[in-house]
């Protein structure tokens, strides 16, 4: 377990702004910062980040929470690895309470196969610049290809052994688990039994974009065809081929920064561009591209450059592929290498400055470069160039953003010398098809929209009371401290004169619960009300602070509280109705009295409707029946009672 000093620690050097951008472009309005949400799809911006409380609040999933809630929730990280990958990032040391072997086991289980993914790197690493057979083979085969020690570094690259059981060897001498290893598919199993997946490869580690390693690939460094030039790891729990990108950990500050995305097809392309200073690369590791790959880099950029190898052979292949890009609204440019030249190729023979001169002036829109590709294709055939205006208007149809489209409507029609308004009328017949088919995927991926800030937690039912007992800890999170004089009130709902004596409005309301025996019963609320209790209780005169809540390992606690004390977008009634400060103290001990009084109330009513079903459904002997009878009887004239104190009319 992480000491609370370290918490403490990462929670007082951890900068959400800082955190944030390295996954969402952000810009600065007023004091905080706004972006398009990382949870959806939204095309205008309602993701707020605010520097001052430490917080994030997306108004289009309804989620909200601090810096460790953010981790958890975008990149689907436990609380400690969302701490640990804080502590990571900004360098704090991480002391750790002395674990019993049972609270070692209960380390969840993806910690757990991503420790072992990360054993494993080491030792690969360690073979690679340290082992005889590493330096030999691997080592010398990276510094040929100019990989500096610093990029092998940054990479993590590694070496495996000939000898098909060097991981399992090391694995089994320091006690881990082969069971973890085999899932991974580290190790593998036939009847001979166990032995390592990679061997006499160089291995390249593939990070999640928490820098966490998920999987890996290995290259052979015979040229014997039979042997796979690559293989990799299979998919696992944390391994997701169709998420990841390769490289997008150690380039996503770059493309950021530099509002682009390269996009190449290899491990070598991705560390080639990287040390010649084109850092914004990354690569799809051979597999088509997928949409959720396109969604990982709209959190980062609009714009991507789609890098081709001279041979063209994969061009044609990929332009559907690359129609994804432009449905989700991305600006997409390509680059096509000189013949025989690959972008590592390239990067290696020209050098930096002509690479980067190359990628300057060499580009040339997507759309338009497809639309003269096609062209070239048809040449000479009437048949085959209305086929190629044909797909030209269905890339067209698929791009959202009406302005964009026009535009390339009208510079498509010249490259393809046909009349802009035939083109645009086939066009828009398209776009009908496929907003409706946009659409119906996009009801079914995004979340619904939750309701007011409610911190609903699916599988948990809301109390009756849930509405009364938000508002009680609205008020004891924003004022419990605030001293006042209460009044009492008489049953007609009269006050009297404000005591003289001041009362924290925490103080007021745990007695005023504590004389009914009454408790929250919505589960986040719980554990915030007995803090609340508690320091009633004990006399304090200090009430929690809310950055202790802020600080909470359950995130439904977090949101809770940031949702209610999110001043900007919940004005109180009495700032609503310009009501002058001074007499907002009268205002809020009224409110308080009475908010005490609904939540008794909706007790009572609840009370009174469980005895009713009670009686309806059983059957009761007479004398039974009569005592449920008056029960219910009292009950219903408590509630009149406090109705009347409320001013309903009953
Ligand atoms: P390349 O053959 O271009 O590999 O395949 P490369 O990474 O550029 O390697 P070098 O330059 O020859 O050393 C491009 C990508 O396709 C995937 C790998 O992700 C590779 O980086 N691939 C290729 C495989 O997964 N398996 C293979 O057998 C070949
Ligand atoms: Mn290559």
């Amino acid at each position: 377990m992480i000491t609370q000093v370290t918490i403490d620690k990462i929670f007082e050097t951890a900068r959400i702004e800082e955190v944030v951008a390295d996954f969402v472009q952000m810009k600065r309005v007023g004091g905080n910062y706004r972006g398009l949400s990382p949870f959806t799809n939204e095309k205008t911006p309602s993701f707020y980040v605010s520097p001052s409380k430490q917080i994030y609040k997306c108004f289009s999933s309804g989620s909200g929470g601090n810096v460790v809630g953010f981790l958890m929730e975008l990149e689907k990280m436990s609380y400690p690895e969302a701490l640990r990958y804080l502590a990571n990032r900004y360098g704090i040391e991480i002391e750790e309470t002395q674990q019993s072997e049972e609270q070692k086991e209960q380390r969840s289980r993806r910690e757990s196969l991503y420790l072992v993914n990360e054993f494993a790197a080491k030792f690969f690493a360690n073979q690679l610049l340290k082992g005889e057979e590493g330096v030999r083979i691997g080592l010398s085969y990276f510094k040929e290809r100019g990989f500096t020690e610093k990029t092998i570094k940054d990479f993590e690259l590694g070496y495996t052994l000939q000898q098909s059981d060097a991981l399992l060897k090391e694995a089994q001498s320091t006690g881990h688990n082969i069971d973890l290893f085999k899932e991974l598919g580290l190790i593998m199993e036939n009847e001979r039994g166990l032995y390592d997946r990679f061997r006499e490869r160089v291995m390249f580690p593939i990070h999640n974009l928490s820098g966490r390693i998920a999987g890996f690939g290995g290259r052979t460094l015979r040229s014997d065809k039979k042997i796979a030039k690559y293989i990799n790891s299979p998919e696992s729990e944390i391994y997701n081929k169709s998420k990841l990108l390769y490289g997008l950990y150690q380039a996503r500050k770059a493309v950021v920064k530099k509002d682009r995305a390269y996009l190449v097809e290899g491990y070598t392309d991705v560390i080639s561009f990287h040390q010649a200073g084109v850092e914004n690369t990354i690569a799809t590791s051979g597999t088509s591209l997928t949409e959720e790959q396109v969604r990982q880099i709209k959190r980062l950029t609009n714009n991507v450059t789609i890098l081709f190898d001279g041979d063209a052979a994969g061009i044609k292949a990929s332009m559907r592929g690359i129609d994804m890009f432009l449905r989700e609204g991305l600006h997409v440019h390509t680059l096509l290498f000189p013949d025989g030249e690959d972008p590592d190729s390239f990067a290696r023979s020209r050098g930096a400055e002509e690479l980067h001169r190359f990628l300057n002036e060499e580009v040339s829109d997507f759309l338009l470069f497809k639309t003269r590709y096609l062209l070239e294709e048809a040449e000479g055939s009437p048949l085959k160039k209305a086929e190629a205006i044909r797909e030209i208007a269905r890339t067209l149809a698929l791009m959202p953003n009406d302005v964009d489209r026009n535009v390339y409507v009208r510079e498509s029609s010249k490259l393809l010398d046909t009349e802009e308004n035939l083109l645009l009328g086939e066009v828009n017949r398209l776009r009908v098809t496929v907003t409706e088919k946009q659409y119906k995927r996009r009801e079914k991926e995004t979340p619904a929209i939750e309701v007011v800030h409610a911190p609903t937690k699916v599988g948990v039912d809301l109390p009756l009371t849930f509405t009364q007992e938000e508002k009680l800890m609205e008020l004891l999170l924003k004022y419990g401290e605030k001293a006042i004089c209460f009044c009492m009130m008489d049953e007609n709902g009269r006050p009297s004169e404000p005591s003289e004596e001041p009362e924290l409005v925490a103080q007021y309301i745990v007695e005023e619960l504590n004389a009914d025996e009454l408790t929250l019963q919505y589960p986040p609320f719980v554990s915030v009300y007995a803090e609340f209790q508690k320091a009633v209780l004990e006399g304090q005169t200090v009430m929690p602070d809310i950055k202790q809540f802020l600080r909470h390992e359950d995130q439904a606690v977090v949101k809770l509280v940031i949702d209610l004390t999110d001043e900007r977008y919940k004005l109180s009634d009495w700032e609503k109705k310009g009501i002058y400060p001074k007499s907002r103290d009268v205002v809020l001990e009224r409110e308080v009295r009475e908010s005490v009084l609904r939540f008794k109330e909706k007790i009572l009513q609840g009370m009174i409707e469980e005895k009713k079903t009670a009686w309806r459904e059983n059957a009761l002997d007479e004398e039974a029946s009569m005592e449920m009878f008056r029960e219910i009887y009292e009950l219903s004239d408590m509630q009149r009672m406090i109705q009347r104190m409320l001013g309903q009319e009953v």
